[in-house]
């Protein structure tokens, strides 16, 4: 898919069906994340791959019961690496880059997915100390969004937008 075709065909999906993602298009979008760029490329974030129902269940309750966490057939969950950036960037490492690096592989997953025909949603809205048990992080890792990802049981919706001449300030 050309790449304004990709952004264009992302939208937020909600509800999932139970088929599996195939494991060359997993393999796709875990390689799109590893291409992300990162300050310094340290790479200062950790990815959490989820698949198992039990799992699933206790993230879903840990999201305030958003349903689509236990429809998914699979969930990412981007973690903060703050110690890995800190070392070359201090204060600024741990407290902005980091999160800007796990957050940006983030969005290449969700770009690849899209791409690759699958569907996901940005989750952000968690409780980060519940999450990061139920993953197994240690406490140096801060989960900053969960992307589940899966085949749509949901049409997509177009959302407005600002627009360009509010959004953009030329200076
Ligand atoms: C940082 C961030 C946090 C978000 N958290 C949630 C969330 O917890 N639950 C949810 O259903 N959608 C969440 N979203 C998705 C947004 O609601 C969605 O991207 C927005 O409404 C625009 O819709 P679209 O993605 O279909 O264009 C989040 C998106 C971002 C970028």
């Amino acid at each position: 898919m050309d790449f304004f075709d990709v952004v264009k065909e992302r939208h937020s999906i909600r509800a999932y069906q139970p088929q599996a993602v195939e494991p060359e298009k997993l393999e796709q979008v875990l390689q799109a994340i590893n291409r992300a760029p990162s300050a310094g490329n340290l790479q200062a974030y950790e990815v959490y791959l989820v698949t198992d129902a039990e799992r699933k269940s206790a993230l879903w309750n840990s999201a305030y019961n958003q349903d689509f966490l236990m429809q998914a057939p699979l969930i990412l969950v981007f973690c903060a690496h703050a110690a890995r950036s800190a070392e070359r960037y201090q204060k600024r490492g741990t407290e902005l880059y980091c999160v800007q690096d796990a957050t940006i592989a983030c969005t290449f997953a969700m770009l690849a997915a899209t791409a690759l025909g699958l569907s996901t949603v940005w989750v952000g809205a968690f409780d980060e100390t519940a999450v990061r048990e139920i993953i197994g992080a240690p406490q140096a890792q801060r989960p900053v969004a969960m992307l589940p990802i899966g085949y749509p049981a949901a049409s997509p919706r177009n959302r407005p937008r600002r627009s360009l001449d509010e959004l953009i300030h030329r200076v």
